[in-house]
């Protein structure tokens, strides 16, 4: 186990969380309150006995076989968000999590087209999440961005749609990116990619989730097709030199999620991902939690379980806490400010 100083050292580090679906924060216990309170019929015990208790449900989240056996319980777990008072509690609780763990700047995905579908309207979480933010900077000092995702097993012209929705506030800023998630494979990047030009031309920040469960081409795809500047997860680089030295050439950000790939059976464990081959290539990456209330771990569990299969050093950490800030979608001042923070925890374990 990552422990003594080390772990006092990790926990310090400033770390920028770049890779966090705001709706997988959502903890069962404040999923079962809301249910109750928004009279959400959840599916009943009968049908799923996970739905039984909050230790049912945790115990069958530790169960997960596939991104899409994850994705079946993280969309019916959101159904219970409603109110902006909702949305604002979930970014809320996440902030004041992750501050715990030593997050000084994080940017928070987010599913519009889950809410609308069920009638819940973008404005409606917008305020909540916006609310969230002004709070959590206020209290925690967290700086904080949103990201908005298209949800690829929807028809692409659905994700369109929402863009369009969403186009006031990425102009503006209020959100401050475009992202592609829920089911990979047999979705791929191409499918999205007039709404990713579009995106383009206006000077919007472009991420997609690629190479999760898909190999290697849907990465390559992912840049040449949708000339993204940050790739989710992307854990499949090792598969193709050729690919990897583009994205080493083009200074391509991977956000990576060490508890989720390990949770969905991407890889067996930690030890199988490529964190050493990347540092060792210099493919820039950062450590992410995805999905905390869904895979067992917030962001320093997901440092610790890196070190704990890599013994990495402090320089090595210090490259990746100083990749993590360079890759934030964030200006220039905070990334000044961030890295001053990062030279005073680095002085201060100097051993
Ligand atoms: N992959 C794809 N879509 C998602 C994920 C993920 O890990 N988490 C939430 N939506
Ligand atoms: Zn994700």
């Amino acid at each position: 186990m990552c422990k003594g100083p080390m772990h006092e050292f990790l926990q310090a580090v400033p770390k920028c969380e770049h890779h966090i679906h705001v709706e997988g924060s959502l903890e069962p216990s404040l999923l079962f309150t809301l249910a109750r309170r928004n009279s959400i019929n959840l599916p009943s015990p009968s049908d799923d006995p996970a739905f039984s208790s909050v230790s049912s449900l945790l115990a069958r989240y530790r169960r997960f076989t596939s991104l899409d056996d994850f994705l079946h319980y993280y969309f019916i777990g959101m159904s219970v968000l409603v109110t902006s008072d909702d949305f604002e509690s979930l970014a809320y609780a996440y902030f004041t999590r992750a501050a715990a763990d030593g997050v000084v700047h994080a940017e928070l995905f987010f599913d519009p087209q889950a809410h609308t579908s069920r009638g819940v309207a973008y404005s409606t979480v917008l305020a909540g999440f916006t609310a969230a933010q002004a709070r959590a900077n206020a209290d925690l000092g967290i700086t904080s961005e949103l990201i908005v995702c298209i949800l690829r097993h929807l028809p692409p012209s659905d994700g369109e749609a929402m863009y369009r929705a969403a186009l006031p506030d990425l102009l503006s800023g209020r959100v401050r990116g475009l992202g592609l998630s829920s089911t990979e494979k047999g979705n791929p990047p191409h499918l999205f990619k007039e709404t990713y030009l579009d995106a383009e031309t206006r000077g919007i920040n472009r991420t997609a989730h690629a190479g999760e469960e898909a190999g290697v081409d849907y990465m390559a795809e992912a840049l040449t097709e949708l000339h993204i500047q940050r790739v989710d997860h992307g854990i499949k680089l090792t598969e193709d030199p050729a690919v990897m030295a583009e994205f080493v050439a083009q200074n391509i950000m991977v956000t990576m999620c060490p508890l989720s790939n390990v949770e969905l059976c991407c890889v067996k464990n930690v030890g199988d991902l490529p964190i050493r081959k990347y540092l060792d290539q210099g493919v820039r990456f950062s450590i992410n939690s995805d999905d905390p209330a869904y895979f067992g771990g917030y962001i320093l569990d997901n440092y610790c379980a890196v070190q704990d299969h890599f013994g990495l050093t402090k320089d090595e950490w210090e490259k990746i806490a100083r990749n993590s800030i360079q890759g934030s979608w964030c200006g220039e001042e905070r990334k000044r400010e961030m890295g001053k923070m990062l030279d005073a925890v680095m002085e201060r374990f100097r051993t």
